[in-house]
């Protein structure tokens, strides 16, 4: 048994406050990179690519765009829920070092994918699949990582530059941290908690 490994699974955060904008070495940014490339994927599609976004001007015009999000999420909210939000960070991109957006080609390695065929959706799964392996291995480097989802597709693929049949799937805020949480930020500030396991497990049918 590989306990690092679960040591590692169970130390990953979703990081929004804590980064610290030091450099991060290119040798490690290489090996959570290929730790990501190394992900199963759909047909052996690997339908992922990585935009290193560094760019100050970028980053704030992709800031403002989830400000403004974020403002439409808040006004359908209730007072009480509105009230808890306000307390919650939703995203580091100006605080972190970098930031990656990792896409989707649904085109890779087609026409005829390899198990696709029944599930287009499975393309998109081996794009998440190379995210987390991105993201374990950065919290293993002690690097944390922010996934931002409060965006606009088309906003973020002009922002970019991202062809039209190419689907942004992530925006990762990455870097070095002060510390990482033990517990969830969203649970810290009174949003949700986490569901114990054996609500989630169901034997022979749902
Ligand atoms: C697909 C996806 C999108 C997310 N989008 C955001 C986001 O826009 N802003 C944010 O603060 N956290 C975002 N998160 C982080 C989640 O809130 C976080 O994973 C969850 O609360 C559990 O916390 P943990 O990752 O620290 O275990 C996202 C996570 C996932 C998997």
């Amino acid at each position: 048994m590989d306990s690092q490994l679960y040591d590692v699974i169970h130390r990953r955060r979703d990081v929004r406050a804590e980064f610290t904008g030091a450099p991060v070495p290119d040798e490690v940014l290489h090996r959570i990179l290929s730790a990501a490339h190394a992900a199963p994927s759909v047909g052996l599609s690997q339908p992922w690519d990585f935009i290193l976004v560094r760019d100050a001007a970028v980053r704030d015009a992709f800031h403002e765009h989830v400000q403004r999000e974020r403002a439409a999420f808040a006004a359908a909210l209730d007072t009480a829920a509105a009230a808890r939000f306000a307390r919650i960070k939703i995203d580091g991109v100006r605080e972190s070092t970098l930031s990656i957006v990792v896409t989707y080609d649904p085109d890779r390695g087609g026409p005829a994918v390899l198990g696709r065929h029944a599930i287009a959706d499975a393309g998109l799964y081996s794009v998440c699949l190379a995210i987390q392996n991105l993201w374990l291995a950065a919290t293993a480097e002690r690097l944390g990582v922010g996934w931002v989802s409060f965006y606009r597709e088309p906003f973020l693929r002009d922002l970019l530059a991202i062809p039209a049949t190419i689907r942004p799937v992530a925006w990762l805020c990455v870097g070095p941290v002060t510390h990482v949480e033990t517990v969830p930020d969203l649970e810290r500030h009174g949003w949700r908690r986490r569901r114990p396991l054996e609500a989630a497990v169901h034997h022979d049918r749902w």
